[in-house]
């Protein structure tokens, strides 16, 4: 583990989200962990904030998938509806990968298909406070 810490406030999150954006290049991908309101899309928005992408970044749960330019070319992806491990090699994964920084919600449904440097964030909400686990393998 590279790092677990507690969060209390949006903008706590928000300087999380900045120090971990300075870190990424294209070809990476994020996984993020967390029951359903514990903050994975808002994350998500606050580094893609940091990445330049000036369009709105917007849940994906039901389109799936959302590509913003920033920095480099952004993916997000939801995998929340989907079923079955072929749904998620129908989307492209792991090949479009390659091309842009990846970042998966519910990445539990891709598990067997992340990369070896994945950075696996897992987020866990108890009584107002959120606890960021921060794994990666670079
Ligand atoms: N650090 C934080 N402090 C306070 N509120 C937060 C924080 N992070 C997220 N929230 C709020 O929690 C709510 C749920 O956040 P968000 O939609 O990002 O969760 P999610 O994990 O993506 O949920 P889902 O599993 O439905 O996709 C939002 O109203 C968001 O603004
Ligand atoms: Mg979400």
């Amino acid at each position: 583990m590279l790092k677990k810490l507690e969060v209390r406030t949006k903008n706590e999150t928000s300087e999380l989200a900045k120090k971990i954006a300075r870190n990424l290049q294209k070809g990476e991908v994020i996984a993020l962990y967390g029951e359903l309101g514990t903050g994975k899309t808002f994350f998500t928005q606050e580094l893609c904030k940091y990445l330049a992408v000036k369009e709105p970044v917007t849940s994906p749960t039901f389109v799936i998938m959302n590509e913003y330019a920033g920095k480099f070319p952004i993916r997000h992806i939801d995998l929340y509806r989907l079923d079955s491990i072929e749904e998620v090699l129908e989307l492209g994964i792991p090949e479009i990968f390659e091309d842009c920084l990846t970042i998966i919600e519910w990445a539990e449904k891709a598990e067997e298909l992340l990369p070896e440097n994945v950075w696996k964030i897992k987020i866990a909400l108890q009584n107002g406070k959120r606890e960021f686990q921060i794994y990666h393998f670079g």
